[in-house]
């Protein structure tokens, strides 16, 4: 009796924890540190973002995780917040900018994302990240810095089905991993959220999608959408 009564505790748990997830929010377009003078900041994203995330999933003293750290977004909203950030980031000046910055600069690697068993990192309690972006119908490969010898589309999302394996291997049992992103309208339209989906959900077990409405959002452009996707999965 005692052991149903148990099971039944636990199943009606991992239904409310399944259903933590709202399907749509509001979060304020805001960046509380400024690149870099000069940068092409287009893709970082707004620090509402992490917040919301941190506050919801995370707690004092939590590892935070940016394999692709860009200029720190995470990291810096994650030592705001009483986090330990770790992360890696390939471009240099991006790196340098973000690790001069942060209390925890040892804990930010210059390097690719594939490596990241190399580093050393303890086991993580939570990830959120925004991959670099590829048009399906690009050649230059973000993932290699565009390297002649790794060109295309689907280099790319083989490549991040290799850093999403790496990834998993690094976060602690049942912690959470959002991957932000966007669909892009090129010459050709790239479903870039289905195409992270696929890969990613190759070594993390997907939980949920939420989309993001940018409020207070000034501008419109092809690469400035007002709504962005968050991906949810978690290390089983
Ligand atoms: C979309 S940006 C991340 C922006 C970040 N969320 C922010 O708010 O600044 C993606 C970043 O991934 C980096 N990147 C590209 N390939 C990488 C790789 N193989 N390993 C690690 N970082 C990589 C790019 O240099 C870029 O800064």
């Amino acid at each position: 009796m005692r052991l149903a009564r148990a099971r039944f505790i636990h199943v009606l748990k991992g239904t409310l924890a399944n259903m933590n997830y709202p399907t749509y929010i509001e979060l304020p377009f805001t960046a509380e540190h400024n690149a870099p003078m000069g940068a092409d900041n287009c893709d970082q994203y707004p620090e509402s973002l992490v917040r919301y995330f941190l506050e919801n999933y995370t707690k004092e003293d939590d590892c935070v995780f940016d394999p692709f750290l860009g200029f720190g977004t995470t990291a810096f909203v994650a030592e705001d917040m009483a986090r330990t950030p770790y992360g890696v980031e390939a471009d240099g000046e991006r790196f340098e900018w973000a690790a001069g910055q942060l209390e925890n600069w040892q804990n930010i690697k210059h390097g690719d994302a594939a490596d990241i068993g190399a580093y050393d990192f303890p086991a993580m309690d939570f990830c959120i990240t925004s991959p670099p972006y590829m048009l399906c119908e690009d050649t230059w490969n973000p993932l290699y810095g565009g390297d002649p010898d790794y060109e295309g589309y689907n280099v790319y999302l083989a490549r991040m089905a290799v850093i999403f394996k790496a990834i998993a291997k690094v976060m602690k049992k049942d912690a959470v991993v959002i991957v932000q992103a966007d669909n892009i309208q090129g010459q050709h339209y790239t479903p870039l959220v289905h195409d992270f989906y696929q890969q990613i959900s190759k070594s993390l077990t997907p939980q949920a999608e939420i989309i993001v409405r940018w409020t207070g959002k000034k501008s419109i452009d092809h690469r400035d959408y007002e709504l962005t996707h968050c991906l949810v999965f978690k290390k089983s």
